[in-house]
């Protein structure tokens, strides 16, 4: 426990149900937006707040949500809810794995991903100095379709939240909606869960009707408006997971515009949650910068890039490129039209060019592959330049080999180097060249027979066709000019 541990702060996390709304073999908590699954957002805002106990609750899928929450929060304690459906259910489970537990539980939903720590620490604050018995988020939402509605008194004063399905037509013209996150005062609530039944609309114990309960005992119900209504969405099918993702990658491109990036245009930009941009970053339309891609100063993505993990150097340019676990150098430059696979490290002031795929390899400093080309397993020196059409044979039929090129090494077109083989240092290879063999350090390798023209060859074998008559017309004029010439000289 550190130092800064709220010791009278238990968070509980919903993540028991079923997700049916998803119509999805994935438990719906696992969905992903910004690179990071929902529930990975409940609990990375969760831990921001630095409580004393994280409590999940699973049921559907358990085994996935709790291999999930393992690699999230270590920290975190995972609960079974039983066969008794319902929020309700779900938080009285919780509970009674801390039963020594009486400070303040706050119950979050792990379907509600865009809330921030912010926005909960001003609700625990606000909870704390009213004294309230709970204090919930609300929200004013135009379409408040699906939410749970807070229902007021005549004087203002929350009385309780009614369900969609069990609300009357007046109940559901409500707009202001539970977003289904409080803090509970834990001996408050654990009294009123006993007394909440599953005879409603969905016969499921809800948790919201602990809120009238609480009122009906005269205890004191407090709630806060989000000044930003989208914290509070929930995500119970496609088009709100749709809608989570565009809300959350607008506020992280914000962010990064505010660090000094040039975002063209943020509507088809996605940037992970994870991922860095450096200050004068330019990124232009339709670039993809995810799950823990770092970019350099100054560097220049897109148009149409999607990098995945990948370290982008200062002052690189990256055009119209797919990439994934690939290092790119400060000053390089890729694409337009490449494609780095997992492992190829490209040096600085290096060059991947249009239409080459490139896969577990190494390319040094100053060194170009600028056409058309593939290079796999490959180790390439400094100052390397490889000639249009260069292609790594690296897949004998059983395992892969490596090819290695030396520094200043400069390839004619249309190469085929068979691996395993090295190519010395400062050595060329002329065009065409199949190179099965060590080239030595200097050597130039041909591997390419020397041509040899069948003189009238097309008039003989193809009579009457056009390239006959062409080349018949063709050799009479050269015939006639070199007989001129002949003259004149
Ligand atoms: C819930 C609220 C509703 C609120 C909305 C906000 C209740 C009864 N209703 O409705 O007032 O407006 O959230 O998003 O609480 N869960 C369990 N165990 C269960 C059932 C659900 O852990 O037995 C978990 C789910 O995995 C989910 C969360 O609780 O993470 C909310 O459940 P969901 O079924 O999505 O509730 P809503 O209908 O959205
Ligand atoms: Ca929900």
């Amino acid at each position: 426990m550190s130092d800064n541990t709220d010791t009278s702060l238990a968070v509980v996390v919903l993540a028991a149900g079923q997700g049916t709304r998803m119509k999805s073999a994935l438990p719906k908590v696992l969905h992903r937006i910004g690179g990071r699954s929902l529930i990975g957002h409940v609990l990375h805002t969760a831990s921001g707040l630095r409580p004393q106990e994280v409590l999940v609750v699973v049921r559907h899928e358990r085994d996935l949500v709790t291999t999930a929450v393992a690699e999230i929060a270590p920290g975190a304690r995972v609960v079974d809810q039983d066969e008794i459906p319902g929020t309700g259910r779900a938080v009285q489970v919780a509970l009674a794995a801390v039963p020594d537990f009486a400070g303040d539980v706050l119950v979050l939903s792990g379907d509600v991903p865009l809330l921030e720590a912010e926005t909960l620490r001003a609700l625990i604050a606000s909870h704390r100095s009213t004294g309230a018995a709970v204090t919930l988020l609300s929200a004013h939402l135009t379409d408040a379709t699906g939410y749970g509605r807070v229902i007021r008194d005549a004087d203002g004063g929350v009385r309780r939240i009614v369900e969609e399905k069990d609300a009357t037509p007046d109940e559901a013209a409500v707009t202001e909606i539970n977003a289904g996150v409080y803090v509970f005062q834990a001996a408050a609530l654990r009294t009123q869960l006993a007394h909440v039944s599953t005879a409603n609309a969905q016969g499921e114990m809800y948790l919201t009707d602990v809120i009238g309960l609480l009122r009906g005992d005269d205890l004191p119900v407090s709630a806060t408006t989000a000044a930003d209504a989208a914290v509070a969405l929930g995500v119970n099918d496609r088009a709100q997971l749709a809608e989570a993702a565009r809300l959350l990658n607008q506020r992280v491109v914000r962010r990064w515009q505010l660090e000094g990036a040039t975002i063209l245009d943020p509507a088809t930009t996605w940037i992970d949650v994870d991922a860095t941009l450096a200050p004068d970053v330019t990124v232009l339309p339709g670039t993809f910068i995810l799950r823990a891609t770092a970019v350099a100063e100054g560097a220049t993505l897109g148009p149409d890039t999607s990098l995945v993990d990948c370290e982008v150097g200062a002052g690189a340019t990256v055009t119209r490129t797919d990439a994934t676990l690939a290092v790119i150098g400060a000053g390089a430059t890729v694409g337009p039209f490449a494609y780095l696979r997992p492992g190829t490290y490209l040096g600085d002031k290096g060059k991947i060019g249009t239409f080459v795929e490139t896969k577990n390899s190494t390319i040094g400093e100053r060194s170009k592959v600028p056409h058309l080309s593939y290079i796999g397993d490959t180790t390439i020196g400094s100052g390397v330049n490889l000639g249009a059409g260069a292609i790594t044979a690296n897949y004998d039929d059983i395992t892969k080999h490596r090819t290695e090129i030396g520094d200043e090494v400069h390839t004619g077109s249309h190469n085929v180097f068979v691996a395993p083989v090295r190519i010395g240092e400062g050595a060329k290879t002329g065009a065409g060249a199949v190179i099965r063999k060590d080239v030595p350090a200097g050597a130039l390798a041909l591997s390419v027979a020397p041509q040899r023209n069948v003189e009238g060859w097309v008039e003989n074998n193809r009579p009457g066709t056009a390239a006959a008559d062409v080349a018949a017309r063709a050799r009479s004029a050269q015939k006639a000019d070199d007989g001129s010439q002949g003259q004149d000289g």
